[in-house]
């Protein structure tokens, strides 16, 4: 099977991995998955996905601080927690800062919020890395924060207007991600936008173990279900499904990795 799929944004280290994590990674490649960019949401996590990415070539790790972790933070030392950042990014499978941004959805102090993602913003322009920017329900300070930086980045699971898309691509090196949302039976807006995205700034995710497409709904999601996502976007877009999955992997691979997709 030709490997096509290129997961762009995933958790490979949550719990609802724990029992079988090496037998679903092992499987991926053989069921048409070329690589995948595992997230840390803090110092730990991002030190297990680096661990994670050592184990499997195909592996990717995105090391940085997400903005439901600064609840467990002290934000006075934000320039420390930066500084451990800084080093994981050493290492040579670490192809993002990720994932950081705002999150206004949870109830999470706000300050801090926009103190650590405005670091990681400030850190990727200097280390000259992409970064992978969440944002729920906190678009227009999300949009603040790319017209002040325009980073070289990655907007993933996202979840704006049709109309805030022009906006954001108008700024940097911005890139879009799509997952299983689009597949729901009540997307409206992901759909729009899944229309509406210039083809060589889309590229596909899982948000794994969440958000998993139609059929599989609910349950844990993994890699390779982004065929249902792809199939979704190629029917909205008009195009063929292998024309989907080439230029995503392309995308992501000049985002990520400078691979030769
Ligand atoms: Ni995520």
């Amino acid at each position: 099977m030709e490997r096509l799929i290129f997961d762009a944004h995933a958790h490979y280290n949550d719990k609802k991995f724990d029992d079988d994590r090496e037998q679903v990674l092992s499987a991926l490649p053989e069921k048409g998955v070329f690589a995948v960019v595992n997230n840390g949401t803090d110092y730990e996590s991002s030190l297990e996905a680096l661990k994670l990415a050592d184990k499997y070539e195909y592996i990717y790790a995105a090391v940085g601080i997400h903005p439901e972790s600064v609840v467990n933070m002290d934000i006075t030392k934000a320039d420390k927690y930066i500084e451990q950042i800084v080093k994981l990014l050493q290492h040579k499978k670490a192809a993002a800062i990720g994932e950081t941004g705002l999150d206004y959805y949870w109830d999470i102090p706000r300050e801090p919020q926009h103190i650590i993602f405005e670091k990681q913003l400030q850190l990727s322009a200097s280390v000259n890395k992409p970064i992978i920017i969440h944002d729920r329900e906190a678009h227009a300070d999300t949009l603040y924060y790319i017209k002040k930086y325009c980073p070289n980045g990655l907007l993933h699971c996202y979840s704006g207007s049709a109309e805030m898309l022009k906006e954001v691509l108008r700024y940097g090196n911005m890139y879009i991600s799509l997952g299983g949302t689009v597949t729901f039976k009540n997307a409206r807006v992901p759909v729009e936008v899944a229309k509406e995205v210039p083809i060589n700034k889309l590229l596909l995710e899982t948000d794994a173990p969440y958000l998993a497409p139609v059929p599989y709904r609910g349950k844990r999601n993994d890699s390779s279900l982004i065929m249902y996502t792809a199939n979704r976007i190629a029917e909205i877009r008009g195009m063929t499904v292998d024309d989907v999955l080439k230029y995503t992997k392309e995308n992501a691979c000049k985002f990520y990795i400078n691979c030769n997709a």
